[in-house]
């Protein structure tokens, strides 16, 4: 029976799914992931996750379509993340056919909690992995623990699809070049927390710059940056836009990204990634983060108090970015032939 939620007033909280789905690793080997209504841990409070940071996570969407049918999006490319984030924390990978089938069970089992279409609505998914062997020395463990929690969630824009100011920050850093930036490991965050909470405050958010040099674009919060470069003429051949987006060792490779660049290739767009001073916001048309909760989160102001610029790019989103926006969302809803096989369908 369809869960009586008010799909639009969901927002990116946490629900209370039915079920959640775990597997322990134990004297080598990975038991299959069952589904629990036991949303708490028995953890031992020396577990290597507490004590030193060895936890990892993942983000991905399950969307009921056009057809009825449910597509979850790209959930390959989220396991493989998390087995680089698992080695990059000298933690035990999870096998990729073990996070496809604990998704799968957290979808079976919490059918009732996946958002009708037409609302916006999504069943989000959060893998989890933590370490969870008992040890007092610094040292990874070797026990750990993969969860799967689903949690419905609201639609990233319940009106209309809008801009953010951004503010450029320069007193936190995120992630150190070959640090955990490119991994997506729960310190990541609570290292950023003092910046975004900062940017919050004042109704923004917030873009990282690298570590380093604090002079190229890294991350904006937390996705990644886009920007587009074109001609100023209002109409111009898809050969003359540029996508640009940073090329980074502190930067989560983010899924939402690569596809995007993959749609702007198809469309004739040249797409570049490389390393970008904050100063060639100047030169852009468009920017914008883009990640697995908004697709794209359009841009109208960069503000650098510091040096007392304001980069604008227009109140509302731009052509190119709103085109690749609806392209994606297509694709993700069914509305669009699923030409890469990005989507698997299940017709529960
Ligand atoms: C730091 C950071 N960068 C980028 C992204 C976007 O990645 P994806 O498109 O895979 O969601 C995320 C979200 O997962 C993130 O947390």
């Amino acid at each position: 029976m369809m869960k009586e939620i008010d799909w639009s007033k969901l927002g990116f909280h946490y629900t209370e799914p039915d079920y959640i789905v775990r597997a322990a690793y134990h004297d080598g080997a990975w038991e299959e992931p069952y589904a629990t209504k036991d949303k708490f841990l028995h953890l031992h409070v020396s577990a290597t996750c507490l004590q030193y940071g060895q936890e990892a996570f993942e983000g991905l969407k399950a969307f009921r379509g056009i057809d009825g049918k449910i597509r979850i999006f790209r959930w390959r490319e989220n396991a493989k993340r998390m087995q680089r984030s698992a080695e990059g924390l000298y933690m035990q990978p999870v096998p990729e056919e073990l996070f496809g089938k604990a998704i799968r069970l957290a979808l079976e089992k919490n059918l009732d909690f996946v958002p009708p279409y037409g609302t916006g609505a999504t069943l989000y998914f959060r893998p989890l992995l933590i370490g969870t062997t008992p040890r007092l020395g610094v040292g990874p463990g070797r026990d750990f623990e993969f969860i799967v929690i689903p949690s419905p969630i609201g639609p990233y824009y319940p009106g209309k699809f809008h801009c953010t100011t951004f503010i450029v920050n320069r007193y936190v850093d995120r992630a150190a070049p070959f640090g955990t930036g490119q991994f997506k490991v729960g310190g990541n965050y609570a290292a950023s927390f003092r910046a975004t909470e900062a940017a919050h405050a004042m109704g923004c958010d917030c873009i990282f710059l690298d570590a380093k040099q604090h002079k190229f674009i890294d991350e904006c919060s937390a996705a990644n940056f886009i920007g587009i470069k074109k001609p100023s003429a209002v109409s111009c051949q898809p050969s003359e836009i540029e996508y640009l987006t940073p090329k980074s060792s502190a930067i989560l490779p983010s899924i939402t990204n690569n596809s995007l660049m993959t749609l702007a290739r198809e469309r004739g767009m040249k797409v570049t990634q490389r390393r970008i001073r904050l100063e060639e916001l100047e030169q852009m048309s468009e920017a914008a983060a883009c990640g697995t909760a908004c697709v794209i989160s359009p841009i109208d102001k960069v503000i650098d108090t510091e040096k007392g610029k304001t980069y604008s790019f227009g109140d509302e989103p731009g052509p190119v970015l709103s085109q690749l926006y609806h392209a994606l969302k297509d694709i993700q809803y069914g509305r669009a032939e699923d030409t890469h096989h990005w989507c698997d369908v299940f017709d529960i």
